[in-house]
């Protein structure tokens, strides 16, 4: 009886959960995100020359990398709808919820683009997999705006790690506290 009841928790639990492509997609992103966001805070602990240039090389890779995919994961998320949780939440929670995600979302999508607009508003390329990108602005006609699509960049950036922070710690409110889940329902 209790082998039989935990298959059948674990069918439940699998069936409930977000699928393979979506929890693949999450993850590898968080990842990559992750590295970027330490790769640039941390940049000044490295010696200047090669070494940083590495560092911060390993904040526009990443960068690039989560702009690659986010189109995937927005294209695959609109074609498969999150599983439920369970107990299920109020419908200003989960109004709440579908803002911080779609915040989320946005900002996959800005950040790395604005990122690219800031490099290219210097005069600078940007190669991605051994390529240079198409340039959308050159020094002649970034450089007045060089400045401000830095800051930008770097406002949104910070206002995406303390959204990161938030994420995570309603996701450990939830499980630990609610004790529903929103969790599991994403755990590889
Ligand atoms: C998910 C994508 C990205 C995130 C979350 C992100 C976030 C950030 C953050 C938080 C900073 C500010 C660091 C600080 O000084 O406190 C920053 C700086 C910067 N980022 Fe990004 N970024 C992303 C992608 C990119 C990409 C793809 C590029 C260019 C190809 C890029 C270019 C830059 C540049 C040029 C700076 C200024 C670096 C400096 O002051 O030395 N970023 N980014
Ligand atoms: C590193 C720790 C992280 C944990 C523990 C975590 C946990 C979770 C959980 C439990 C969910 C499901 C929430 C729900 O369905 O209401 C979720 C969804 C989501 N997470 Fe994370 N996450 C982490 C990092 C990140 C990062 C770095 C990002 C990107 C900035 C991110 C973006 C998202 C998005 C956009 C969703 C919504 C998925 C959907 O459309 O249904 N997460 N995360």
């Amino acid at each position: 009886m209790g082998f039989a009841l935990s298959g059948q928790n674990i069918t439940a639990t699998r069936t409930m959960g977000y699928g393979v492509i979506a929890k693949l997609l999450h993850w590898s992103m968080a990842v990559l995100i992750l590295i970027s966001l330490c790769a640039i805070e941390f940049k000044d602990l490295f010696p200047k020359g090669a070494l940083r240039h590495a560092v911060v090389a390993w904040h526009f890779q990443m960068g690039l990398c989560v702009l690659l995919l986010i189109g995937v994961r927005i294209a695959w998320r609109i074609r498969n709808p999150a599983p439920p949780i369970l107990p299920s939440l109020s419908k200003i929670q989960s109004l709440m919820a579908k803002m911080a995600h779609a915040v989320l979302y946005a900002m996959m999508l800005i950040l790395p683009v604005l990122g690219i607009l800031a490099r290219q508003s210097r005069g600078d390329d940007v190669e991605f997999l051994g390529h240079v990108l198409p340039a959308f602005l050159d020094e002649d006609s970034g450089l007045p705006y060089a400045l401000k699509i830095k800051s930008i960049h770097t406002y949104l950036g910070d206002v995406l790690m303390w959204l990161i922070a938030m994420h995570v710690l309603v996701a450990i409110f939830h499980h630990m506290v609610l004790r529903d889940n929103t969790l599991r329902r994403m755990l590889p």
